[in-house]
């Protein structure tokens, strides 16, 4: 009896900081990993560089970067959900929505990794809600 509303108590604390944790996680927390990047940079160099340019700074037909302080602060204050959503509904635009979920986040990855946010050692998960506790910071 006793014993139960202890491990109750501890349980209460591991979810309470797992939460308090993911409502202050950002792009500056290691979000993604070294190895979901390298995944990504293939994704990026097949379906993306074509308009974004092979180091993401942009390229012809006013095709904005997707590196650099300016796409740091247009993003920055939303989460990396909306990043995730605005990938996934209108990219590549002449053909929106045709990879899977986890080359997205993928990508996602790569774009980090470009943008010099550290990685961490789990994947960015393939899913907006949960992408939606990251913040996006310059
Ligand atoms: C056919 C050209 C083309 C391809 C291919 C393409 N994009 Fe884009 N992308 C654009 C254009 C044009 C814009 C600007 C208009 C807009 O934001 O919808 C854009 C905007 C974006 C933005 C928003 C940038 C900002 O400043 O807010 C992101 C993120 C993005 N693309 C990611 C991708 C990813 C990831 C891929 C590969 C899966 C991709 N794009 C493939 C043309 C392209």
């Amino acid at each position: 009896m006793r014993l139960g509303l202890l491990s109750t108590v501890a349980l209460m604390g591991v979810v309470m900081s797992v939460s308090a944790h993911a409502a202050e996680s950002s792009v500056k927390s290691g979000v993604y990993s070294a190895a979901q990047a390298e995944r990504g940079l293939s994704v990026i160099l097949g379906e993306c560089a074509r308009c974004h340019g092979n180091t993401l700074l942009g390229g012809e037909n006013d095709t904005p970067p997707l590196v650099g302080a300016p796409f740091q602060s247009k993003w920055s204050g939303l989460t990396l959900g909306e990043l995730f959503e605005k990938m996934y509904t209108t990219m590549p635009s002449d053909s929106p929505g045709r990879l899977s979920k986890s080359d997205y986040a993928d990508a996602l990855a790569y774009i980090l990794a470009t943008n010099k946010y550290p990685a961490g050692d789990k994947d960015l998960a393939a899913n907006a809600d949960a992408l939606k506790q990251i913040k996006i910071e310059p």
